[in-house]
């Protein structure tokens, strides 16, 4: 029997519709403000979601493209864009870019996300290696799945990121110069950032970072038998911990800020994991 897993067809469909492009070895789903490191690509092929039926992306630092091309003449593809709870989005939407990398082939996965910083000694523009999760979103991609050979639900999640994947990350984020913390991000459903007290809690559940997104896909990735890793850019300290307020554009400010070290990590990345 040919193995099945929850949302396969839609996207499988969508993999149909992209063409000529050879597998890459591993994905890349952008966080907020990183959306131009696919300037880092040769020989680029891109896909509008739009045009391959995967919706449209609403939110601004997050254009809506699924491009292909070489990183260090890696092959790699680069979800530029991603859907969030926030936006009143199902959670099988905002997994589905998972689900459309593993019908194109792509057996590893690098998470990003902009993060606020819960554990104390972080700073703004620290990145952090995620090491464990925390899912405090209120959903989870794997509610409704038919459990299929090979793909149960009950999926484990002892293990979720990669530790062969994350030593090429911290070896490359040497290389490009860049302080890289470890820790445990929780996914909250935003959109509103939190309270001071939220934060205090999330610090005493064992959060280091705290964010909107990552988290499903993580799960979905996981599930679907993906290497897993993830890094947050902590663009600013959590709620209460600084004396100013968190605004939306200082995030993406941050985030620009570390475009180009993060450029240069994911190069030393492609180098080293390919
Ligand atoms: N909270 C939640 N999400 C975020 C934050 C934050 O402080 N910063 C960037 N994304």
């Amino acid at each position: 029997m040919k193995e099945e897993y929850g949302g396969q067809l839609r996207a499988r469909e969508i993999a149909g519709k992209i063409g000529g492009v050879e597998t890459p070895v591993f994905g890349l789903v952008l966080g907020s403000g990183w959306g131009s490191v696919v300037q880092a690509l040769r020989e680029c092929k891109q896909f509008a979601y739009r045009e391959i039926g995967m919706g449209e992306c609403g939110v601004a630092g997050h254009a809506g493209n699924l491009v292909f091309g070489k990183l260090c003449n890696v092959p790699v593809v680069i979800q530029q864009g991603r859907f969030h709870l926030y936006e009143g989005r199902e959670v099988s939407e905002t997994v589905l870019p998972v689900a459309v990398m593993k019908e194109l082939g792509v057996q590893s996965i690098l998470l990003t996300n902009a993060a606020g910083g819960v554990n104390t000694e972080f700073r703004p523009g620290d990145l952090m290696l995620l090491t464990d999760h925390i899912n405090f979103s209120g959903k989870n991609p794997l509610i409704g799945l038919r459990p299929s050979p090979g793909y149960p639900v009950f999926a484990d999640m002892t293990k979720v990121y990669d530790g062969q994947m994350s030593q090429a990350i911290q070896d490359a984020a040497k290389k490009a110069g860049a302080v890289c913390r470890k820790g445990v991000y929780i996914q909250v459903p935003g959109p509103s950032y939190e309270t001071p007290a939220e934060i205090r809690a999330f610090r005493g559940l064992g959060a280091d970072a705290v964010g909107m997104s990552t988290v499903c896909e993580a799960i979905f990735a996981k599930y679907l038998h993906l290497r897993v890793a993830g890094v947050s850019c902590i663009t600013n300290l959590g709620a209460g911990m600084e004396a100013c307020e968190i605004r939306h554009e200082d995030v993406l400010q941050q985030s620009l800020k570390r475009e180009k070290m993060f450029c240069e990590l994911l190069q030393e990345f492609a180098k080293r994991y390919a």
